[in-house]
């Protein structure tokens, strides 16, 4: 049944692709990349009820448990405490179900737990029964690690970055789009999540939306992001957005980090635009020093892969997030890694972001391994290098953080990449907080 599915599902998706150019631009079509990656099916061993793809993800205070159950009649709940085995708290939470075409969803449950206390772990468990997990929630303050990985997919070298990740210790995941891989094939999803639970449960994955999560098939009347909006929400109604497409949050109490869509709308008078600006406007940096930004296809790239597919929103919001003296820019998509000097406006800028792209997470496509050595951005670029890996930022204090990045065609995880980075907040040629707030 799996592989008929498998093949009805490509099918229409070529025949659709073929009619109405849905998502594949000239560019990408024009791109050779090299041979795929075996996907890693993960399947589900246990009975219905036993719960599965569990994940989590910060709402502030409190940690938001999202997982699945096969059996309908499952409650969405969350035993949880600070001792293995003792649950002195439960939480009650909401669960839906999506048909896509042919496919319906397991029943997702999704349940807020806290307020929590920082830099603890906490035990617990899904739905009465099944295995117990634990997580690690941030530390009320700096220092703060973040690992930021991109385009990761479920493949042999999505293993290897994934067991890279797992080797030292790190208080959040960032993810700047393209999770699963599933493009219209549902049970992807799910394998998807069964093969992140070992890592997802335990630390919470904040992630926005890249090309492969809009799964349009408006040719049937189905909407983009119906399995990533219904399998990964993230907390877009706390930072006052209307979708969870784009939002905010704060780690530590000193870093803002924002979220944003390149895949919904981005111009001026759009509605992520606007609540962009408000955001913005929120943020006191005398408070919050460190003001980081992720979204999926890249403003600046010299890359052959996926040139010019982010200039339209670099156009729209480069002012917006320069005048805000945004200290670093992470990005996906491009299936390889590159870091750029501080930039704005397509000239280096010592008040602008840093550039990072971090698209090499292991997805099936392969690695884009053509860099344009006279690429009119080719003097932006600081390092640049075709591998699987993954990143990591440690946020040290006010002032300082470490950013570096972890090669994992290696047998083990080889750090081939690192800078230190100065917030810009903390730069007085750069930052007047009252006058930039005035510009916002
Ligand atoms: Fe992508």
């Amino acid at each position: 049944m799996g592989s008929l599915w498998s093949v009805f599902v490509q099918g229409l998706s070529t025949i659709i692709l073929l009619c109405c150019g849905v998502e594949t631009t000239a560019l990408e079509r024009d791109y050779t990349r090299p041979g795929p990656g075996r996907i890693i099916l993960t399947q589900h061993t246990d009975s219905s009820s036993f719960p599965q793809q569990v994940h989590v993800s910060a709402v502030g205070e409190y940690m938001r448990i999202s997982w699945i159950t096969d059996d309908q009649s499952m409650p969405s709940k969350v035993e949880y405490g600070k001792v293995p085995g003792k649950y002195d708290a439960v939480a009650e939470g909401e669960s839906s179900r999506y048909l896509f075409y042919l496919y319906l969803s397991g029943k997702i449950h999704n349940v807020k737990i806290g307020p929590l206390e920082p830099d603890t772990v906490y035990y617990y468990r899904c739905s009465g029964v099944g295995d117990e997990f634990s997580f690690k929630t941030a530390p009320a303050s700096l220092p703060v690690e973040f690992v930021i990985v991109g385009d990761l997919g479920q493949t042999e070298w999505t293993k290897s970055t994934l067991a890279h990740i797992g080797m030292s210790d790190y208080d959040m995941l960032l993810l700047p789009g393209d999770l699963s891989y599933a493009d219209w094939h549902q049970p992807l999803w799910d394998s998807f999540g069964r093969m992140m639970q070992p890592y997802a449960s335990t630390r919470p994955w904040m992630v926005t939306e890249g090309n492969h999560e809009i799964e349009a098939l408006t040719f049937f009347g189905m909407k983009p992001f119906i399995a990533y909006n219904h399998r990964w929400p993230m907390p877009y109604e706390e930072s006052g957005s209307d979708s969870n497409l784009y939002y905010s949050f704060n780690v530590a109490s000193s870093v803002h980090v924002i979220m944003l869509g390149s895949y919904t709308d981005f111009e001026s008078n759009s509605a992520q635009y606007k609540w962009l600006v408000a955001d913005l406007a929120k943020v006191d940096r005398s408070v919050t020093p460190w003001l980081i930004v992720l979204f999926h296809a890249p403003w600046y790239n010299t890359n052959t892969a996926h040139q010019g597919e982010g200039e339209s929103m670099r156009k729209a919001m480069e002012a917006l997030l320069y005048k805000a003296r945004v200290d670093v820019i992470f990005v996906g998509h491009v299936h390889a890694y590159e870091r750029f000097t501080r930039i704005y406006n397509e000239a280096e800028n010592s008040c602008g972001p840093v550039y990072i792209t971090i698209g090499d997470g292991g997805n099936r496509e392969g690695l884009a391994l053509d860099f344009d050595a006279n690429h009119k951005y080719a003097n932006l670029s600081l390092f640049r290098e075709a591998s699987f890996g993954h990143g990591r930022l440690r946020v040290i204090d006010g002032k300082k953080a470490h950013w570096s990045w972890h090669r994992n065609d290696d047998s083990v995880a080889t750090v081939r990449d690192e800078v230190w980075l100065e917030s810009l907040s903390s730069s007085s040629a750069c930052h007047d907080g009252t006058k930039l707030k005035d510009e916002l």
